[in-house]
């Protein structure tokens, strides 16, 4: 008897038993019960009702890709992270998101983009969990989950809700500079290729001798920055929800690598207690003519997941994953996020989240991590405590031990910041609205606020809204105000 040749593989259980059927249950005769003993049925739907894990809390909508990381500059006198020493090149993985909106929301709504990285380097992970705009809402991790509440759905209609928005933002006077940006042009980019992404936080370099450096990073997209208007990013909300997301893989797949070049700001460690402004406030930039940006090198996306959820669904970054070379600032919302994320990720995926495939380190791993649900890389043999005699790893202090730290001391408080010379929550918004947008640039941007606090703001919020626009620029709250009350 000759053997079937199968043109596919036959179909297998979990386990790699062949199963008997892909279409039918078993019965017991044709109107029979269905048998418990059709373990393929039973496994078929037990694993269908298991297949989600939560959607992130925020940034649920996304996509992302595989890539290579290339210095193209010197950077090696500010930093000794092996990822940006001349000539290297690194594997890296993005992924680009939106904020407030669930899974199935549409990529055109309104709001920040998030632009995550990791890097494959030498010494583990690096992670870069930044967002396409250069400063936050808020500037202490105390008031995150408020805000991101007032922008997602109210608890009694389950419904979005601008007046929820405005009310938080107008009493969180901080929230102007990136309000200004997010109802700016750049507060829906044409495609995920056509917009820039930003550290936003102020981060630590430590070079070889030792010698600290505070700096922003500035990741500008090589495709050039485009926008969508408030019009057509509305009708594409309803015709091609998915339309970023596609744009993305579809560019990759057709050969049309999209890339970005990394600039980093640098700051000398001494200049941060006088700088004008305080150098860890999210909610400020540092401009340009006074920490000009320094080019490092080009980031390239040429690999698409080949499975999107154990790719880019499952892939967790974390803000608290920095390399020799680099550390964090004394940035409040930094410090905050440094818990918040390998918090949610040991939630949502599980504590072994690291070993999956877009999270497992490409350098060897040493922990002293064991057990738990799902692990299936063995611990340390040998010995899983420390220290031990018996060859067990140790921490290698003469090498990677320097903190990349800052000298702290002082009584307990809760005031924001020390206040630095030209501090204030108006002044870099104004700027935006004055001396970067052009004419036209500046009508959409009362196009847009005033469309949006048209729907559903009610007094005394939207007199709030109205004053909070004339202290970021008189004329503009007027044309603003002008717009809303039917002028
Ligand atoms: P510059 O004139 O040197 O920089 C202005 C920057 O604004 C540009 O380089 C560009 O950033 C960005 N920009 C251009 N159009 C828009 C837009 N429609 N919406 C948002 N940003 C836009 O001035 P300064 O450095 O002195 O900064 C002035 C203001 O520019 C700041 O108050 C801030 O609001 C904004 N800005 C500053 C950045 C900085 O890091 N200094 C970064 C981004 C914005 P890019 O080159 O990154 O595309
Ligand atoms: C995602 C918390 C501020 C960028 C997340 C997630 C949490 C979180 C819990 C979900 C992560 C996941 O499930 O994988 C916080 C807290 C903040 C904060 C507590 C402030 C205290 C910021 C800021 C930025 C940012 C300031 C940008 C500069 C992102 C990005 C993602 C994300 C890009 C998505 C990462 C991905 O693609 O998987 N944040 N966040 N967050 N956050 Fe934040």
């Amino acid at each position: 008897m000759t053997k079937a040749v199968h043109k596919v593989p036959y179909t297998t259980t979990n386990a790699g038993i062949p199963v008997e059927s892909d279409e039918h249950s078993l019965t017991v005769g044709d109107t029979g019960p269905v048998l418990l003993q059709d373990h393929y049925l039973i496994e078929k739907m037990a694993q269908f009702n298991r297949e989600r894990v939560p959607e992130r809390v925020v940034h649920a909508k996304g996509a992302g890709a595989y890539g290579i990381f290339e210095v193209t500059n010197d950077v090696s006198q500010f930093t000794k992270a092996d990822l940006f020493q001349p000539g290297k090149r690194t594997e890296m993985l993005a992924r680009f998101s939106t904020v407030a909106g669930e899974q199935g929301s549409p990529d055109t709504w309104r709001d920040p983009r998030g632009f995550a990285l990791k890097f494959y380097t030498e010494h583990g992970n690096y992670d870069m969990v930044g967002n396409n705009t250069p400063v936050f809402f808020v500037r202490d991790p105390m008031k995150f989950q408020d805000f991101i509440r007032s922008q997602k759905r109210r608890p009694d209609n389950g419904l979005r809700d601008n007046n929820m928005q405005w009310d938080f933002w107008t009493l969180s006077p901080e929230s102007a500079h990136m309000v200004t940006w997010l109802m700016g042009d750049r507060g829906v980019p044409k495609t995920y290729r056509n917009m820039n992404g930003y550290s936003s936080h102020t981060y630590m370099w430590v070079n070889g001798g030792g010698e600290k450096f505070w700096v922003k990073y500035h990741i500008k997209t090589d495709q050039g920055i485009d926008f969508l208007t408030q019009s057509e990013a509305d009708e594409l909300a309803g015709t091609d929800g998915d339309i970023h997301r596609r744009d993305l893989f579809d560019s990759i797949a057709s050969g049309n690598a999209p890339s970005w070049t990394m600039h980093v700001q640098v700051m000398p460690f001494e200049d941060a207690p006088d700088y004008r402004f305080n150098p860890f406030d999210l909610t400020k930039v540092w401009p340009h003519g006074d920490y000009p940006l320094i080019e490092v090198g080009r980031m390239t996306l040429n690999k698409n997941p080949e499975d999107f959820f154990v790719h880019i669904e499952q892939a967790a970054f974390e803000p608290s994953n920095l390399v020799p070379g680099i550390g964090p600032s004394p940035d409040k919302m930094l410090l905050g996020r440094l818990f918040s994320y390998p918090d949610t990720h040991r939630y949502r995926i599980g504590p072994n989240y690291a070993q999956l495939p877009p999270n497992r380190p490409r350098s060897a791993v040493h922990s002293y991590a064991k057990d738990g649900p799902m692990r299936y890389e063995p611990a340390n043999v040998g010995a899983v405590y420390a220290p031990n005699s018996y060859g067990g790893p140790a921490a290698d202090v003469q090498s990677f031990g320097d903190p990349a730290g800052w000298h702290a001391a002082g009584e307990m408080v809760r005031e924001a910041y020390a206040l630095h010379r030209e501090d204030d929550d108006w002044g870099q918004p104004g700027t935006l609205v004055r001396e970067v947008l052009d004419d036209a640039a500046r009508e959409r941007l009362v196009s847009n606020v005033s469309g949006h606090l048209s729907a559903g703001v009610s007094r005394p919020v939207l007199d709030r809204a109205l004053q909070y626009w004339r202290n970021i620029d008189k004329e503009l709250g007027d044309g603003i105000a002008n717009r809303v009350n039917g002028g």
